[in-house]
């Protein structure tokens, strides 16, 4: 395959939303009005962005669109450097189905319901500290960021130790322009150095995880090739570390704007369930979605001809405000009930960690909420900033008390 020049091309690609965890306005217009638009990302390359619900499955599921075909030299980029063809996040069949078979067990719905009386003792943990120190307190530093890099490092076996300098790659890894990019080139180079090194570890010493369990598997055929073996580790911890701590804060930053949810939720916790997902729904997590896919053939989409070698953003938060699908989709409805939003994907690459995130965010809300009675901000919330120049947009901060 082959890819074009690159020119400077349609709006300029991320959007800057109104406030922090709200859709930019771009987004409403485009898909009533240009439903797959032209935009030009931060690196200069060009793409066609996807706004409506039904194209986003499209891009998401079908097979001319290809992920593997984002790894090749001279593919447009969204992100500083090119994603690993090692990860199964940018792999095609038959290679991404090999992958996916060996680690999807780790993530299936026995273990993850044993995982749960873990994070709950994490999150009673932590509360406790909040309780304790008193207020004020900043809720993304002390809680939000470390439920998940403890819950995803404790899944793969790697030492508590470890968790802050392994957060501080994963977010360089996932940065759009606040980092160079070879900043963000030797952050995965520690990062792959790092994993190596657990790897070695853990041959010697294996444990009841998940790095060890696919280390048996490596050492026991030709499955796994030592590189994809260290990468898995990257790919669970990219994907399951900074998207879940912006998502509980997000989460917190949307009921204190909606306080009579907020309360309702306080007074009937069996509303969890659907609250957890109509937040999924609501939040503008990331800059644009889903990752990037390249065309492998010509293919008509919303009235416009990708050509083969070109780029298709999905953009999942956008989808995810559809009105064809969502009836009153800018209102925040805690009970919604019919809520196919697509906020982790859809088809063969299906957030692998879609069961443990929602058993995260379910938690976090239960045990803040009881154990911190009466929390609420402590600055103006028009006064939050969002965090720029990155895939995934949290809170740089979220001072609350109680
Ligand atoms: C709120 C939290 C999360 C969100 C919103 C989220 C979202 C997503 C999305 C949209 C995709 C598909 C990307 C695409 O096809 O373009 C994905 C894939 C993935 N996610 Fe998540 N994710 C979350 C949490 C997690 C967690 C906790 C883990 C792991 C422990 C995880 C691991 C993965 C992996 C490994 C993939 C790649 C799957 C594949 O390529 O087959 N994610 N996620």
């Amino acid at each position: 395959m082959t890819f074009e020049a690159r020119e400077t091309e349609g709006l300029r690609f991320p959007f800057t939303p109104r406030r922090p965890g709200e859709l930019a306005p771009e987004f409403g217009r485009l898909r009533k009005e240009e439903p797959v638009a032209r935009v030009t990302f931060p690196t200069g390359d060009s793409a066609w962005l996807v706004t409506g619900y039904e194209d986003n499955r499209i891009v998401l599921s079908d097979p001319r669109f290809s992920r593997a075909a984002t790894t090749l030299p001279g593919a447009p980029r969204l992100q500083p450097i090119p994603p690993d063809p090692a990860s199964m996040f940018s792999m095609d069949p038959p290679e991404h189905t090999r992958l996916r078979r060996l680690v999807a067990p780790a993530f299936n719905n026995r273990r993850m319901a044993a995982l749960r009386p873990v994070i709950r003792h994490e999150v009673d943990l932590l509360v406790a500290g909040l309780a304790v120190a008193g207020p004020p307190a900043d809720l993304v530093s002390q809680f939000a960021r470390r439920l998940p890099i403890t819950v995803i490092c404790e899944l793969l076996g790697a030492p508590a130790g470890d968790r802050d300098r392994i957060a501080g790659w994963v977010d360089i890894l996932l940065s759009l322009t606040q980092f160079k990019p070879p900043q963000v080139a030797q952050a995965r180079q520690e990062l792959k150095r790092y994993l190596a090194e657990l790897v070695a570890a853990k041959r010697e010493n294996p444990a009841d995880d998940l790095y060890s369990e696919l280390i048996a598997v490596r050492d026991s055929g030709d499955l796994l090739s030592e590189e994809e073996l260290i990468v898995l580790g990257a790919t669970v911890l990219t994907g399951g570390f900074l998207s879940t701590a912006s998502e509980i804060a997000l989460s917190f930053l949307c009921l204190f704007r909606h306080p009579d949810q907020l309360e309702r939720l306080r007074q009937q916790p069996e509303l969890l369930p659907s609250a957890v997902d109509e937040l999924l729904r609501y939040n503008a997590l990331t800059a644009g979605g889903g990752l990037i896919r390249v065309a492998t053939e010509d293919v008509k989409l919303g009235g416009v001809t990708i050509a083969a070698g070109e780029a298709v953003l999905p953009a999942i938060s956008s989808a995810n405000r559809d009105p064809g699908v969502f009836s009153d989709p800018d209102r925040f409805d805690l009970t919604r009930e019919d809520n196919p939003h697509l906020t982790f994907g859809q088809g063969i690459h299906y957030c692998l960690g879609a069961r443990l995130a929602r058993i995260e965010l379910e938690l976090a809300l239960e045990g803040v909420l009881r154990g911190l009675p009466g929390l609420r901000p402590a600055v103006p919330l028009d006064e939050l900033r969002a965090q720029g120049g990155h895939l995934v947009r949290g809170l740089p901060e979220l001072p609350v008390t109680w």
